[in-house]
């Protein structure tokens, strides 16, 4: 495998793209457009330029791996490429129509994925050229950071494609773990309840929200807090997978509660809108309940 391609240059796209050019990959990224795919490989230099800055890779090698990353703005271009990943917004139409057009161009051997976390793989293949050749590959925000990869094959997935998918993985120097098609896979199964749980917690008045974050991080060891994390991941996402858990397992335990439905509602999407459990438009997260 010596092309990779990845759609979306986004937050998870531009991190799946900087650790495969790292790993020595020419990775062409695309997004809606050229100017899109090109602000996503600015990111990247920034996020190499801090490694240097910190002393983790040479100057050389962080040179190297920007150079090995091409932008594209059409999923034509994909042609050349054995793999692709798609890491495009986590709705079901667009990785379809994604699925649909990239399908067309790329090679009879090539293996298409994707880094959706909440929507069924066996369905998705649906949109792919071959469901043999298509599965799940969930990488975790930071990908530079994170050391883990959740592999989900669909009903039709082959075993060539998952050994496959696996040997690229571990190049990454990732951990490999393997996920039955269901709700949430592994990790979204047991983070989300927990997420949803703190906010159930909220809204009955057990405790503050710096108090909540403080307990977990200090009395679990986790790095960041429910909280944090939820705003982090964003809470339009966490809603969505949660949403998942409860629709795609009928379990009531997995109901979204009240209070993370009422933040998304308002738009207070985490992070990304400044504005969440925390407000993040100071210099430091001051909590907005
Ligand atoms: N890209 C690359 N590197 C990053 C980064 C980013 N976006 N953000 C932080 N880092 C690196 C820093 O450079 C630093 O590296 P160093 O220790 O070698 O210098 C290291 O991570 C620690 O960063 P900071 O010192 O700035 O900050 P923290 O110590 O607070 O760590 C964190 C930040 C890594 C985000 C840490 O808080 C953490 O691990 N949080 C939990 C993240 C998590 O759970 N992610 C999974 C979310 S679930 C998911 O993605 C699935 C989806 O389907 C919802």
């Amino acid at each position: 495998m010596q092309t990779v391609g990845v759609i979306g240059a986004g937050q998870m796209g531009a991190g799946i793209a900087q650790v495969s050019a790292q790993a020595g990959y020419s990775v062409l990224l695309s997004d809606m457009d050229q100017a899109r795919a090109e602000a996503g490989k600015a990111g990247i230099g920034k996020q190499l330029a801090r490694a240097v800055e910190k002393e983790k890779i040479s100057a050389a090698d962080a040179e190297a791996a920007l150079g090995r990353i091409t932008p594209i703005g059409e999923l034509a271009a994909m042609a050349p490429c054995a793999l692709v990943i798609e890491a495009a917004t986590e709705r079901e139409a667009v990785k379809r129509t994604i699925f649909e057009t990239v399908g067309k161009a790329l090679g009879p051997d090539a293996i298409l994925a994707s880094n959706t976390s909440s929507i069924p793989i066996t369905r998705l293949a649906q949109a792919a050229p071959d469901a043999a050749r298509f599965m799940g590959v969930h990488f975790f925000n930071p990908v530079p950071v994170m050391g883990l990869i959740e592999l989900i094959r669909g009903l039709a997935t082959s075993d060539a494609t998952v050994a496959a998918v696996e040997k690229f993985g571990e190049s990454l120097g990732k951990r490999i773990v393997h996920a039955n098609d269901a709700p949430g896979f592994i990790v979204n199964r047991v983070l989300m309840p927990m997420l949803n749980e703190a906010c159930f917690a909220l809204g009955e008045g057990v405790a503050t929200i710096p108090d909540i974050d403080a307990a977990c991080q200090l009395g679990l060891n986790h790095p960041m807090g429910p909280f944090a994390l939820a705003d982090f991941i964003g809470l339009d996402t966490c809603l969505e997978i949660t949403r998942v858990l409860f629709e795609g397992t009928g379990d009531p335990k997995f109901r979204p509660a009240p209070v993370l439905v009422k933040y998304v509602e308002a738009g207070w999407y985490g992070r990304k809108t400044k504005r969440g459990f925390y407000d993040y438009s100071g210099p430091e997260p001051v909590p907005t309940r």
